[in-house]
């Protein structure tokens, strides 16, 4: 008893010291608010009150996506604020409010919304041009700064009343929100900034707004707690096993408790679904497979050559209802600081921590031939293959050296297989530290995940 317990103190005190620092080490991965790989992404909202009216202001609102790889897919985004006092909303050019809320104090003219927190969507494709104004109406979608930046950006036009009309007597609103499309992003207070300078379209005269406040939206993984969307598979020349996305990566199979989760590419049921009445519906709807992800990242080593080396990037649409415009990759592999060739796809090397480490890429479709990733079925691929010059010092094919660290679609890391069932070389064996970390994976991911519940 008396020689028991010393032992088992000491256990507790090791075991105590390896869960504050896994604690510590995955609170700091993955609660903190930002992307490690993108630190300064960030979507910024700019208001311009261009002029004052007898009750108010008319404003350009504009949204700037200034994140290097995420972007705003459909259904698009959605921006909603508290206004300071009882302001309302007289009309809107490029947007619209989803409810007009209770206006019923207003004779005559009738706002566009009295709501004292008014959500705002974007207009469609094909809006009239008298509804429109520069940079709106793509139903919500805003690119990546990096994809292109020319689209980066979305704006609208309101007419506030009711409200301050000097820089002294306005109230800024309170309280953003932006949905895009889902929760995920966190935006701070709006602060009154220099006034935003035009400069005419000839470049002789400068103009600028009366007045102009920022808010900055930022994302992180954590608030959005979604579900994994994609998975990784790997393969390669030198062993014939293709190991296959984990299974429920992103879901299981369930008929019982939730029929109809996915669908066989043959059957019948199919067509009826795909064309019913849910067609119009953002909610994925998936092949049957395994690991249930919309979208699969295949990575196959492909070549060995003497100075070079060659792999093949698939990426599979699983999703019967989505087509992914201006869909994009990054991947996280150390040869990517010396890629000698790209087929097919655009390539942009990002340089999040400094110079010295050079090992994260963004990869995108080229516009018009694949830049649109289509729905599930046989067109539900696009595929390109990357050429790598071999580091002497570093290159291996030992230990699945030559497989990703990581690769997010469309900005949502991809869940990858456990490192200890990489194809191996024929006559080697995944080390010990190959195969402890996989246990010591998943209870990191667990720990974290309750933290994010926590925090
Ligand atoms: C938002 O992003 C822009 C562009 O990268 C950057 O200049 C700005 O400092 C960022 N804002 C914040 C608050 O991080
Ligand atoms: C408000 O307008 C006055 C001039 O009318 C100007 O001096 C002042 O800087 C403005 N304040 C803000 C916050 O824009
Ligand atoms: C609005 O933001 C303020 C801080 O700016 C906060 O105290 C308040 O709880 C928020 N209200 C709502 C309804 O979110
Ligand atoms: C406000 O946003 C605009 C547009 O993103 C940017 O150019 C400007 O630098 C921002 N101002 C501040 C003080 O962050
Ligand atoms: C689940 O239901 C779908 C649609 O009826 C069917 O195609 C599929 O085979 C079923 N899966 C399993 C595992 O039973
Ligand atoms: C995807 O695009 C094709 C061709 O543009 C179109 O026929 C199809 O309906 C689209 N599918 C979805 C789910 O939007
Ligand atoms: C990072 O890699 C890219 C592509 O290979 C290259 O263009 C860039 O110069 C590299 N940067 C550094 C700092 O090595
Ligand atoms: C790429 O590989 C070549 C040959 O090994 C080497 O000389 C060069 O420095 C490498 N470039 C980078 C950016 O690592
Ligand atoms: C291929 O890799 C698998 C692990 O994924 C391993 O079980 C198998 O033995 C390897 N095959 C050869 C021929 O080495």
């Amino acid at each position: 008893m008396e020689t028991g317990s010393p032992r088992s103190e000491l256990k507790i005190t090791s075991w105590t010291i390896l869960l504050f620092s896994l604690l510590f080490f995955s609170s700091i991965s993955s609660t903190e608010a930002y992307d490690s790989l993108d630190p300064n992404g960030n979507i910024t909202i700019k208001w311009d009150i261009m002029q004052w009216t007898p009750d108010g202001y008319v404003a350009v609102v504009t949204m700037y996506n200034f994140q290097q790889y995420r972007h705003i897919q459909a259904p698009g985004w959605t921006l909603g604020w508290k206004w300071a006092k009882k302001e309302v909303i007289w009309s809107m050019v490029g947007a619209q409010t989803t409810e007009q809320g209770d206006c019923s104090k207003f004779k005559g003219n009738i706002p566009h919304c009295c709501k004292r927190d008014p959500t705002v969507v974007d207009l469609l494709p094909g809006t009239p041009y008298n509804m429109q104004i520069a940079n709106c109406c793509k139903g919500g979608v805003i690119n990546s700064w990096v994809q292109d930046p020319s689209n980066a950006a979305s704006a609208f036009q309101v007419s506030v009343g009711v409200a301050g009309t000097t820089n002294k007597t306005v109230r800024v609103p309170k309280n953003f929100t932006l949905n895009a499309p889902g929760p995920g992003y966190t935006c701070g207070q709006a602060t009154i900034v220099k006034p935003t300078k035009f400069i005419t379209q000839d470049g002789r005269r400068t103009t600028q707004a009366l007045m102009t406040w920022n808010v900055t939206c930022t994302y992180s993984q954590f608030l959005s707690q979604k579900t994994p969307t994609c998975c990784v598979s790997l393969s390669s020349f030198y062993n014939e096993t293709i190991v296959d996305c984990p299974t429920c990566a992103c879901g299981c199979q369930n008929n019982i408790t939730q029929p109809g989760s996915c669908v066989e590419g043959d059957s019948p049921y199919l067509a009826s679904v795909v064309n019913g009445p849910g067609k119009k519906s953002f909610t994925p709807l998936v092949q049957c497979t395994s690991h249930m992800c919309p979208i699969r990242v295949h990575w196959h080593v492909k070549l060995n050559y003497k100075e070079y080396w060659r792999i093949k990037i698939s990426i599979t649409n699983f999703n019967y209802r989505m087509n992914y415009t201006q869909w994009n990759l990054v991947v996280q592999h150390p040869n990517l600081d010396n890629v000698t060739q790209i087929f097919s796809f655009n390539y942009k090397s990002l340089t999040p921590y400094s110079a010295t480490i050079n090992d994260t890429a963004m990869l995108w479709g080229v516009k018009y031939y694949n830049d649109l990733l289509m729905e599930a079925g046989p067109l539900g691929n696009v595929q390109s293959e990357i050429l790598f010059r071999k580091d002497m010092s570093t290159f291996t094919f030992e230990k699945g050296w030559a497989f990703p660290r990581r690769i997010y679609f469309n900005g949502d890391n991809c869940v990858m297989p456990p490192p200890d069932a990489y194809p191996w070389l024929p006559n080697a064996s995944p080390s010990l530290t190959a195969s402890l970390i996989p246990p010591l994976m998943v209870f990191c991911a667990v720990l974290a995940y309750l933290l994010g519940y926590l925090y």
